[in-house]
């Protein structure tokens, strides 16, 4: 009988330099809601889940983590500074064919260290060692500076707007799209 082919996935666990990722667990339920309590008005403008934000919301994100792991449709972590969770990053394949979309946040306490940007490049390189992926992109709303801000120190393209699927209360739903491809990646490395 012949087997299904196992779908590719990144490691559980990526050493990104300043954080460690961790794929997030259902275990993960009550430090990542406290990480996210400590976080909401930082991350109030910019991430629409947040307006609903429960533990019962969190644990049916964290079991989505779960299943999209399994489905290979997303690969989400856990940002870990000194074992405490520092953020969240993730890349997520909803861009078509051999793309995958970087997503991320920073607790307060520990933003402008780097962690968003050394994050995506972790992820970045990662995204290009799955086969079949060629391009990687990070959307962010056009009002939203500091997430423009990560993109383009990684060396991304900006090549064009789209509509968000969800206005973030603080910006006006028109996205920035950034784009990394595979030979552009290796350059950007090799250098
Ligand atoms: C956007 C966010 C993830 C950045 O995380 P971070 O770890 O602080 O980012 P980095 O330290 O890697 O910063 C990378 C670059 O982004 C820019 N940047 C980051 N924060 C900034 C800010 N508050 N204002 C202006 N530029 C900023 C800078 O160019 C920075 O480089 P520099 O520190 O050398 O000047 C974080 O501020 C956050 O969680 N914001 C709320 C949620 C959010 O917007 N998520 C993204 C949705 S698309």
């Amino acid at each position: 009988m012949r087997q299904r082919a196992e779908p590719s996935r990144p490691p559980d666990e990526i050493d990104a330099g300043a954080a460690v990722l961790r794929r997030w667990l259902v275990a993960d339920l009550e430090a990542s809601c406290d990480a996210v309590l400590a976080s909401l008005e930082h991350l109030r403008p910019w991430m629409p889940w947040v307006a609903d934000f429960s533990r019962a919301s969190q644990a049916e994100y964290l079991a989505g983590c779960e299943r999209e792991w399994q489905s290979a449709e997303s690969f989400n972590y856990a940002m870990l500074v000194d074992g405490a969770i520092a953020g969240s990053a993730g890349l997520m394949a909803r861009i078509g064919p051999g793309g995958l979309e970087i997503g991320y946040w920073v607790h307060p306490a520990y933003t402008r260290r780097g962690l968003a940007t050394a994050s995506s490049a972790a992820l970045t390189g990662q995204a290009f060692a799955l086969p079949g992926i060629d391009r990687v992109q990070i959307v962010h709303d056009e009002l939203n500076v500091a997430s423009g801000g990560v993109p383009r120190k990684l060396g991304f393209t900006a090549t064009g707007r789209r509509p968000l699927d969800h206005k973030p209360l603080g910006g006006t739903g028109i996205g920035v799209v950034w784009e990394m491809t595979r030979p552009q990646w290796h350059e950007t490395v090799c250098r």
